[in-house]
């Protein structure tokens, strides 16, 4: 393996899917793609409002209308070309090119990408309709792909379905109760307002939501009494789902962005014999970052922009002519910086992996500051480059 001279495997369906799907801070063509549907999806969904007032209508409807048809055009070719490049995702490698767009299509972002080009197709069967024009507006749904925190929200959701199901159980147990007793205590007094369990049961949803039952007040003691518990546990039903949601959001942003802590990077042992005040230095110049099983830390042939070290989990180092496994305490993505040479390896998380990032800035500055590690780091990187040492 000679460092000097890494092995550029990019395709241009690899190239195509690191612009499209993995969205690096540094990558410029995919911060202009990224920044252009952004623009256009939020245009679009201004245009749909603006085309709903009859004298704007009036006046711009043509110009709108083929502005609407350039985006639909612009929707469709993202669509073809994310599912083009869908067997480059490192979670469907492994299935045939067929299989892995098929199973890729059928992701939550696919759907949301495929329901905002239905619109069109519903304005092509219904012309006439003046309620499909408004279902263009689930293209501001095509916005979560850019929104971390609406993707945290969608993975609290999932991670807490169980315990959201159980709120959702308990609500509809007390308002069928509360509707019930009502219907048995007042339905015959108030047959107008509460004589079938259909009236009841929307007294019972206003008062749970606390937006009162409107005109309908209770007229006998007994039916104050269930009014004001229905009240009561309508509070507690619905501050339920939010202390579950509250909880699940702030364990997702802790698993994601961990604390670096002073253990932690003492116990890296290539920190380990420094002093205290290198520690706390580093503590302060390292980003935290938690990846899931699969994701690709660094490709073979890319520019380095940064050294990991391995606080928890293992990662897979490969090429077609090396395969290691590095775990805690390990570091890896060093030789890039040193040699100033594009990646010569792919490093892919295997399970799910506390990481310390150092920028390379920082890094070439450690290297003037602590001769030991720039010892240290050049001799692990020259082993690897004579393919002798996995860890370091
Ligand atoms: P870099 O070339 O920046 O990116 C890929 C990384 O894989 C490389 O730095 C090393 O950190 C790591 N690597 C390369 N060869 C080996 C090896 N033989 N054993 C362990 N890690 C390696």
């Amino acid at each position: 393996m000679d460092i000097s001279k890494p092995e550029r495997s990019a395709t241009a369906r690899q190239r195509m899917f690191e612009i499209l799907e993995h969205g690096r801070r540094r990558d410029f063509a995919s911060r202009i793609i990224d920044g252009f549907l952004v623009v256009l999806v939020v245009t679009n969904v201004a245009v749909v409002i603006a085309q709903s007032v009859p004298e704007v209508a009036a006046e711009y409807g043509t110009s709108l209308y083929v502005f609407d048809r350039l985006c639909v055009i612009v929707f469709a070719i993202e669509y073809a070309a994310r599912i083009w490049v869908a067997p480059e995702h490192p979670m469907l490698r492994g299935n045939s090119p067929l299989m892995a767009r098929l199973r890729f299509a059928g992701t939550p972002l696919m759907i949301i990408d495929a329901l905002a080009l239905v619109p069109w197709l519903l304005e092509l069967l219904f012309p006439q309709s003046t309620l499909v024009p408004l279902t263009r507006l689930v293209r501001l749904l095509k916005l979560a792909r850019y929104s971390p925190a609406i993707a945290t929200i969608g993975r609290v959701i999932v991670s807490e379905r169980r315990a959201l199901m159980a709120c959702v159980i308990i609500l509809s147990g007390v308002l069928l109760t509360a509707a019930a007793l009502m219907l048995a205590i007042e339905g015959h007094k108030q047959p107008g307002r509460l004589g079938d369990m259909s009236k009841t049961m929307w007294w019972a949803a206003a008062m749970l939501a606390k937006i009162g039952g409107g005109e309908t007040e209770p007229v006998t003691a007994l039916g104050r009494i269930v009014s004001a518990i229905t009240v009561m546990l309508g509070i507690f039903c619905f501050a339920l789902p939010v202390a579950i949601i509250g909880r699940g959001f702030y364990e997702e942003i802790r698993r994601r962005d961990f604390v670096i802590t002073f253990a932690m990077v003492a116990r890296v042992p290539l920190f380990s014999k420094l002093d205290a005040s290198a520690i706390a230095d580093l503590v302060s110049i390292l980003r935290a970052r938690t990846v899931t099983p699969g994701t690709t830390l660094m490709r073979q042939g890319d520019r380095g922009d940064a050294m990991y070290f391995i606080a928890s989990g293992s990662v897979e180092v490969s090429s077609p002519t090396l395969s290691a496994h590095l775990s805690e305490g390990d570091f890896f993505g060093e030789m890039a910086l040193l040699s100033k040479e594009p990646r010569i390896a792919t490093v892919t998380a295997e399970t799910s992996a506390d990481l310390l990032v150092l920028e390379v800035d920082d890094f070439l500055r450690l290297l003037d500051r602590l001769p030991a590690f720039k010892e240290h780091i050049e001799q692990v990187a020259i082993e690897r480059q004579h393919g002798k040492l996995k860890g370091s």
